[in-house]
């Protein structure tokens, strides 16, 4: 059998490593908060792992047949982001679906005993639907995001408004976020209830706001989906910034948007701006 390399050194640990201690200093990742999911390839996993080795088996109280066999490494359920870097094996797991979709071998890591994020079912959940529509998909974080949160308190929860706030707090997020954020009503979290909902929104849009909790984000790296938190969360906190200062005497008007999404080469969400068609 041939010999085995540390799984310490794979490049999906220290992303998993850097990416949670980044979120924490952010302050979007208090306590245990939030949670992260990055779908493997075998290969990726192969040569750190006998993946015939299964530590334990876990029940899922769902169907994820859609994803059997598939590889995951994942955040452990009540572990500290500020943590994980210190000690990936303790606070990560690498886990596989079984085949019949009920549970998840855990090959590696939850090493106190621990397991899988209390969010799997909307992780999983929304891994299957992103892979639908996006082949390339591979990663959902949940994060606290701090300004986002506060938002959901002030601002209507109606998900294209809200788009169209964020689209208005910086010029970037139209071409970032074209198909907008979507938004859920306030649930109990760790559900297959708000899982459900959450993957649902998640076939047309990659950002899903839990009010009063945080946000859900999808995308095919580790840095784009970070990325794309980032940027609702800045516009987030320029909300909070308008808002503090006062009246609004301008913003970017709903041509302006159009005309970005024209220039960037993307295609806004139907039925957010207001644009009178011009022709010729
Ligand atoms: P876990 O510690 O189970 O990942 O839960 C954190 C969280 O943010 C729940 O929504
Ligand atoms: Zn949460």
């Amino acid at each position: 059998m041939s010999e085995k390399r540390d799984i310490l050194t794979a490049p999906f640990i220290q992303e998993m490593a850097k990416t949670t201690a980044n979120l924490y200093r952010l302050g979007w990742d208090e306590r245990n908060g939030g949670n992260i999911s990055y779908l493997l390839k075998e290969e990726e996993v192969t040569p750190y792992l006998d993946i015939h080795e299964v530590k334990r088996t876990l029940p899922t109280k769902f169907d994820g047949s859609a994803l059997a066999g598939k590889y995951f490494i994942v955040t452990g359920s009540g572990k500290y982001f500020k943590n994980v870097i210190d000690a990936p094996s303790i606070n990560l797991g690498l886990i596989r679906v079984t085949d019949d979709g009920q549970s998840v071998d855990v090959l590696w890591g939850f090493e106190d005993g621990g397991t899988p994020t209390s969010e799997l079912p909307s992780h999983l959940m929304g891994h299957i639907e992103r892979l639908k529509v996006d082949p390339n998909h591979r990663i959902i974080i949940h994060c606290h995001a701090s300004n986002i949160i506060g938002m959901t308190y002030t601002h209507s929860l109606d998900e294209r408004i809200f788009s169209k706030t964020l689209w208005q707090m910086s010029t970037e997020c139209i071409v970032v976020f074209p198909e907008g954020v979507g938004v859920v009503p306030w649930m109990v979290p760790g559900t297959d209830a708000i899982g459900e909902i959450t993957a649902k929104k998640m076939r047309d849009v990659r950002l899903v706001i839990w009010p009063h909790h945080g946000i859900f984000g999808a995308g095919t790296s580790m840095d784009e989906t970070f990325g794309l938190i980032e940027t609702a969360e800045k516009a987030a906190q320029i909300y909070t910034i308008v808002c503090a200062q006062g009246e609004v005497k301008q913003t970017i008007t709903d041509q302006q948007l159009q005309d970005l999404a024209d220039a960037f080469g993307v295609v806004p969400r139907e039925g957010i701006l207001a644009i009178s068609k011009v022709t010729n």
